[in-house]
């Protein structure tokens, strides 16, 4: 079985992170999206992986390099605009050849693994195996309707009225039969070739549809409270390790990495928290559930239940609370007064207590 990780697309709702970066490489308790992804994948024993790419490809390939990091084999193939997920997979028709495949979106987390869907789906092979997840608002989903068995009876893209509470999730496994079903359908009504359009031609067309219903946790990163949830919940499973520098001046609660190179000072860490290498942390209270990125400089900071991406820097300011500070991001104290100082960019949100 080969993989198909999907990684164009525009990432509108994760502005402004995405006029800079694309979206799969927001990271997550300290790695990016795609990394999490890839060692999915990757844990399934897969090694040849196809990676879709839009007009931020060159710097996803810096970060990702040729895979061999994660043990497999990467190929990177450019889709010229995001014109659907099932678009995507005929772009990358050449490299997936005959080949069964697992189709995994680049910015979604299940870090409860896919494993058990992966053997099912080898197991009985039907044309098409999706995942689905209850959820309590689907119509932001592809929604499948489907009988005791488990076998799909429909599937519709982002339905106003859904006929259930199974949402697709962003991980398909597919046999070649998808090909003839990607080349058969039309773009839909917002322009785009729906991969669940094209799974629906294959239910119609009589071929054997399934699903499996994944019961861990999930999420679709394409928002910023979301990116935040999934950092908590993956910094849950963090084992309290320090490589850089902590003084004796410094307390560390619970499970706290502190990575090569970063300097804890006169700091109160309340794990579960990351700090990344290189980072200066100095007269500060961090956590609970905060990563913060490499080479960030907090002098006097107070943050809990953030993230923090490379090169950030925050000076006496206490008080973040479920915040996402981009890279080389500064935010600092006016002297006296009560006013707000903000440069804030294109996109930006921001909160201030009165
Ligand atoms: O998250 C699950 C949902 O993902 C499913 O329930 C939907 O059925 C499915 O259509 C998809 O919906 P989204 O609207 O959330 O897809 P999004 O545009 O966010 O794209 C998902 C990933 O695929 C993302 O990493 C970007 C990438 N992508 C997207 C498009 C449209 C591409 O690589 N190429 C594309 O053309």
């Amino acid at each position: 079985m080969k993989a198909l990780v999907l990684s164009g697309g525009s990432g509108t709702r994760l502005r402004p992170f995405t006029h800079s970066m694309p979206k799969q490489l927001i990271p997550i308790a300290n790695k990016p999206v795609l990394e999490h992804v890839l060692a999915s994948v990757g844990s399934l024993g897969v090694t040849e992986v196809g990676v879709v790419v839009g007009d931020r490809g060159r710097q996803i390939a810096d970060v990702l390099g040729d895979g061999s990091r994660f043990g497999l084999r990467l190929t990177f193939i450019e889709q010229d605009e995001p014109r659907g997920l099932a678009h995507a997979v005929a772009v990358a028709r050449d490299f997936l050849g005959d080949d069964d495949f697992v189709m995994y979106l680049g910015d979604n987390m299940l870090p409860d693994g896919i494993a058990e869907m992966a053997e099912q789906f080898t197991a009985h092979r039907p044309a098409t195996q999706v995942v689905v997840h209850k959820v309590e608002d689907p119509r932001c989903f592809g929604v499948a309707e489907i009988d005791p068995d488990g076998r799909v009876l429909q599937l519709v893209e982002k339905p106003l009225e859904p006929r259930s509470d199974l949402a697709v999730i962003g991980v398909y496994f597919f046999t070649p039969a998808i090909h003839e079903a990607v080349a058969a359908i039309e773009p839909s009504a917002r322009g785009e070739l729906e991969i669940t359009d094209a799974i629906q031609w294959l239910v119609e067309a009589g071929a054997d549809v399934r699903a499996a219903e994944y019961g861990g946790y999930w999420k679709d990163t394409g928002h910023a409270e979301h990116v935040l949830d999934c950092n908590r919940r993956l910094l849950d499973g963090i084992t309290h390790s320090v490589t850089g520098d902590v003084d004796a001046a410094s307390e560390l609660i619970g499970p706290v990495v502190v990575e090569q190179g970063a300097r804890v000072t006169a700091s109160r860490i309340e794990g579960p928290v990351i700090v990344g290498a290189g980072s200066v942390i100095e007269n500060s209270h961090l956590g609970p559930y905060t990563s913060i990125g490499r080479d960030n400089v907090l002098r006097g900071a107070g943050i809990a239940h953030s993230i923090t991406l490379d090169g950030a820097r925050v000076s006496h300011v206490r008080g973040l609370h479920g915040s996402l500070i981009g890279r080389f991001a500064t935010i600092g104290a006016c002297d006296g007064g009560s006013t707000h100082r903000l440069v804030v960019g294109d996109d930006t949100f921001v909160e201030v207590a009165v």
